[in-house]
């Protein structure tokens, strides 16, 4: 009865989310990382899940509690999480990919913590490297899946957005502005989705009504 009246378009569908940050360890007791709640992810999985859809969860470190009745998978890094969604991105309708990954990693995290006195050189110069980009990875690999990604962004919301659908082959990016009183943590969200076919905008709601909408879009177009 909770469901009455609710959409259950996504009975029989795969869906796959990815959200939260990552972390990548400098040495056991500090890392690097981004800003992400992980809500807008967390939303979406919860909103195909209501629809009726089978989802897995791919997570960075939130503070969110598993949702009910949704396999989630916890990670901490980039490659982890790739190694997550590698496992369920082949059988996966859709694949929505809202992790805040880190873009750069430790090339070498220390085994022991790193000293402010005698390893001030190393604190001082962490060597980086690029970690995988995990949509275009899957992206290249798909066959039926619709796959959307997403842009923070603080300016240029929809040039950047429409350059990440073409470098990453996503079917949609989903975009938003996470400058001073962006999307950042918050419990709603504006944003517009860019498409080959064009774009379109959503007024600001909350993260579940930008979730149902988002979905609506997509299942729109099929
Ligand atoms: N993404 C990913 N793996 C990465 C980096 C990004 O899967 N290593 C995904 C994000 O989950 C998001 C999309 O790519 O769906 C865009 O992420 P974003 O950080 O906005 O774009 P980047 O391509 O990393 O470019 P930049 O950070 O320089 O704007
Ligand atoms: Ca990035």
């Amino acid at each position: 009865c909770a469901e009455l009246g609710m959409s259950r378009d996504l009975v029989g569908k795969k869906v796959l989310v990815t959200a939260g940050p990552t972390i990548e360890p400098i040495d056991p007791v500090r890392y690097l990382s981004n800003r992400s709640s992980g809500k807008m992810g967390f939303e979406i999985a919860k909103a195909a899940a209501r629809r009726g859809a089978e989802v897995s969860l791919v997570t960075g470190p939130v503070s969110l509690a598993d949702p009910a009745g949704i396999e989630t998978v916890r990670v901490e890094t980039a490659r982890e999480m790739l190694a997550a969604v590698e496992g369920c991105f082949d059988e996966a309708d859709i694949a929505v990919f809202a992790a805040a990954v880190a873009d750069m990693r430790p090339a070498a995290p220390a085994a022991k913590k790193l000293k402010k006195g005698s390893d001030a050189d190393a604190l001082a110069r962490i060597e980086l490297v690029e970690n995988p980009d995990i949509l275009a990875t899957m992206a290249r690999r798909k066959s039926k899946q619709v796959v959307v990604g997403f842009a923070a962004e603080t300016d240029d919301v929809v040039e950047n957005a429409r350059k990440k659908l073409r470098a990453k082959g996503a079917d949609y990016v989903v975009a938003n502005f996470v400058g001073e009183g962006g999307a950042f943590d918050a419990d709603d969200n504006e944003v517009v989705v860019v498409s080959a076919e064009g774009e379109r905008s959503y007024p600001r709601s909350s993260k579940s009504a930008v979730a149902d909408a988002l979905l609506d879009h997509i299942l729109g177009d099929r």
